[in-house]
């Protein structure tokens, strides 16, 4: 018996990193994927790989993320967890004093309005079909500033975090669960084209870290199996932080401290 077996998830941005590790997770735990990730991306492959179907999207466009899900319902009959996870981290978002108009909206676009977007064309077949569970990627940063700004991700991060909040207490009662997903830094393309471009101040986020390293995807996924599955059955509109006691450290360990 798989954690999720006969559950069908729909998975935006699951063509790379936390996306990709979480569409394998579930597929292994029984489940049928569908992933939504942008045209040009590794998705078609995934989904052969993984046995599901892909939808070509973007997150930012109200009318292909309705196709994503009618999609899912029509091949596979209902859509029990969307992980609503796509987003962006572009050089352009930077400090306030630098970050343009263009790169505010764009970061907008992509990691908060495309949320508004899923929950929006989801929540009518959980609400048809009496429950469901939908998981939205948030961050870290919804919750701590950070001087190594990126002034719209950090904000976009928020919304998102707020949003999945009050959607998660409107709906409770409906048998859907609404839960934030907030990671730490995990080692996924995102973070290591930050590293590629700026080694020394990403090189600063990691002495934050009381286990002296990143995530790897896979740990986040095994957060995302378990809030997709009835395992998490009391467990809604939360903040759930996967980042290793980063939020809560005060005092890290010196390297030597783990020799
Ligand atoms: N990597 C980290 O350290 C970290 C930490 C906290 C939160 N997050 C969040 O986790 C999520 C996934 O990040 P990741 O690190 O796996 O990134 P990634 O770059 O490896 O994957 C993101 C995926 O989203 C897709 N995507 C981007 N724009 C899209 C659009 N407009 N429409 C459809 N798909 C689109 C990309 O094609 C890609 O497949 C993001 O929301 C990110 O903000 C990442």
């Amino acid at each position: 018996m798989g954690q999720l077996d006969g559950k069908v998830a729909v998975i935006t941005g699951g063509a790379s990193g936390i996306g990709l590790a979480t569409a394998r997770k579930f597929a292994a735990e029984g489940a049928t994927v569908v992933i939504g990730d942008l045209p040009t991306s590794n998705g078609v492959a995934v989904a052969e790989e993984l046995g599901g179907a892909f939808a070509a999207v973007d997150v930012t466009n109200a009318e292909q993320v309705e196709a994503m899900f009618a999609l899912a319902k029509e091949k596979y009959g209902r859509i029990d967890v969307a992980f609503n996870n796509a987003g962006i981290s572009p050089a352009s978002d930077d400090s306030i004093l630098k970050t343009g108009i263009e790169a505010w909206d764009l970061v907008q676009n992509v990691n908060l309005t495309s949320v508004y977007l899923c929950c929006k064309a989801v929540i009518p077949y959980m609400l048809e079909q009496g429950g469901g569970s939908i998981i939205n990627t948030a961050s870290f940063v919804a919750l701590m500033g950070a001087a190594t700004s990126q002034i719209s991700y950090t904000a976009s991060k928020g919304g998102v975090l707020a949003m999945t909040r009050e959607l998660g207490v409107q709906f409770a009662g409906k048998g859907i669960r609404v839960n934030a997903l907030c990671p730490g830094p995990v080692n996924t393309p995102l973070l290591q084209e930050l590293f590629a471009k700026d080694p020394e101040r990403a090189a600063r986020r990691l002495i934050h870290i009381p286990m002296g390293r990143f995530a790897e995807p896979e740990e986040i996924a095994n957060a995302v199996a378990f809030l997709g599955s009835d395992e998490s059955s009391f467990i809604t509109a939360t903040e759930f932080l996967v980042d290793g006691g980063l939020s809560h450290a005060y005092v890290t360990p010196l390297e030597s401290d783990f020799e």
